[in-house]
């Protein structure tokens, strides 16, 4: 999901995004060439579906898996993080933190001393809607997981990587389990991985198909055997993390992009996409196109270009497009007006008051209800909320209640700037970033599509004529009439501790 870098309040959102926003490059990024996507394998062009599997080691090998793994390893931590700092990888995991400096925070002076195990632990939960680029790395390309696990594993001194794979992924869990007993059977993992003298064991762990354990400190808890809560931070993981041990999350792409980032160079990475951007990047398009897909690209592509060259375009044609969400479920979601010149990468889309998150793109067309739309994403996030805050466990209820009349006009008007202020009183107030992945979509709704809402209630009460009776005061029967301080003519008692 996309986690907002700043927590402080959601609704000035737009406002601190045009505060970063970059010049509009003179390069237009996109048109990735073949012999520079990472993933080869991703429309299993190197492996034939029924003769040979992703997961077998051959054919990984022959397009680069596991090349020069031992040199790199013996290249050691600090040469690891450097390169991937130079890369200017961020997290594919949503909240874009810079890779390298996160993975450096686990080796702080004196990290010797603190004898013990050490994790990486993947996050393969994957559970936000639109999002679907892990699993198709999993189902296609498993071996650059499992050797980005290696890798990385190093980088940070860590003894296992945990793969926490969501419990649906049944398929795909199965694919990865057969790469990996290969890589122990070929000598890449185990004692002396690769030849290297380093010791490093990769074990998978199924979820159970919650969306919030995909949260880094739910997943970990889930991981203990726990219930799948998050945890309050500080302490952070990478000092009290995995069973109390140093322990870093990290999103299934950023590691798999890591190993050929490490042969290839981190200033070859960081040639695509703008600065501060760079890279290449799985994007996932999904929604009114004629035909979806996942696809690697360059950062800060044209997302009219993406959607155009790799989804079939928007159907109808590009005129016919209505809005965009374009980083997964939780970012908020943007106008046609807006996407015409929408680049696609972290700065460009906060500059636009909304998110690059996942990179995924959901498309809405002329003939799809965005109301509609945000409600069944609003019904999600209430299905999903672990239930441990009252901001988010109250909030996201009565959000999704509010937008369950909202979307066939059954609603006052004010209730509209009622529902935005609880979403502002909500964000940075609980302990996950689940409170801002359920505000966000209705705040960007509101702030691109009032006039809409405002035109669904009019039409609402036009049909139902309620202001003659019928339902008032944003969904109360007339039954239950609040007037004057009073329900149905009844004087509400007196609250003791307020009055
Ligand atoms: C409710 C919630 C759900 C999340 N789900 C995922 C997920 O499915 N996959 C993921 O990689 N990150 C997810 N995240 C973000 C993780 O907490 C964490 O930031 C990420 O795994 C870090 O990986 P990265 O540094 O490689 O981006 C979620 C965050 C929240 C708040
Ligand atoms: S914000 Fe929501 S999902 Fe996160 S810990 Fe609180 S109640 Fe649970």
């Amino acid at each position: 999901m996309f986690r907002p870098i700043s927590r402080s309040s959601c609704a000035s959102v737009g406002r601190r995004f045009l505060a970063t926003a970059q010049e509009t490059p003179n390069r237009v990024h996109g048109g990735l060439q073949d012999k520079d996507r990472i993933f080869q394998n991703l429309y299993l062009k190197n492996s034939d579906r029924y003769h040979t599997s992703p997961s077998d080691l051959k054919a990984a090998m022959k397009i680069g898996d596991w090349y020069k793994t031992k040199e790199i390893i013996l290249k050691g931590d600090k040469w690891i993080i450097d390169e991937m700092k130079k890369s200017g990888l961020r997290g594919r995991g949503g909240a874009g933190f810079p890779s390298g400096l996160k993975w450096s925070f686990m080796n702080p002076p004196g990290w010797e001393k603190n004898v013990g195990p050490r994790y990486v632990v993947v996050n393969a939960d994957e559970g936000e809607p639109g999002t679907c680029k892990d699993r198709e790395i999993i189902r296609k390309e498993p071996h650059k997981l499992v050797e980005g696990c290696l890798l990385a594993g190093r980088a940070m001194n860590a003894t296992a990587a945990y793969i926490y794979v969501r419990g649906e992924f049944y398929n795909e869990a199965v694919i990865l389990q057969e790469a990996i007993n290969q890589a122990y059977a070929a000598g890449f993992l185990g004692k002396n991985a690769c030849g290297s003298g380093y010791d490093f064991d990769v074990y998978i762990h199924r979820g159970m198909g919650a969306y919030v354990c995909g949260e880094e400190t739910a997943l970990i808890e889930s991981l203990e055997g726990k219930q799948g809560k998050p945890r309050l931070k500080p302490p952070f993981p990478a000092g009290v993390g995995l069973f109390g041990r140093p322990s870093t999350v990290t999103n299934v792409e950023t590691v798999a992009v890591s190993p050929t980032i490490l042969r290839r160079g981190g200033s070859w990475f960081a040639s695509f996409g703008r600065e501060r951007n760079q890279g290449t990047k799985l994007y996932c398009i999904s929604g009114n196109v004629n035909e979806p897909c996942t696809v690697e690209e360059e950062m800060s592509i044209p997302l009219r270009d993406l959607i155009d060259k790799h989804a079939g375009g928007v159907i109808g044609g590009w005129d016919n497009l209505q809005a965009i969400i374009p980083g997964g479920s939780s970012t908020p979601i943007l106008t046609a007006a807006d996407c015409d010149d929408m680049i696609m990468d972290y700065d460009s889309l906060r500059a636009a008051g909304s998110g690059f998150g996942t990179a995924a793109v959901n498309v809405f067309d002329k003939q799809h209800d965005v109301v509609v739309g945000i409600q069944r994403l609003l019904a999600f996030y209430k299905h999903e909320s672990c239930g441990q805050c009252t901001p988010c466990r109250e909030g996201s209820t009565y959000l999704a209640k509010m937008m369950d009349r909202l979307a066939v006009g059954q609603a006052n008007e004010k209730e509209i700037d009622q529902a935005l202020e609880l979403t502002d009183k909500v964000c940075g107030h609980s302990i996950c970033a689940m409170g801002e992945a359920f505000s966000w979509p209705y705040q960007g709704l509101v702030r691109k599509f009032k006039p809409l809402l405002l035109e669904r209630i009019k039409d609402y009460k036009k049909e139902h004529g309620f202001t003659d009776g019928g339902l008032e005061n944003g969904g109360w029967y007339e039954e239950i009439k609040v007037e004057n301080g009073a329900v149905n003519g009844s004087p509400v008692p007196k609250d003791p501790f307020f009055h």
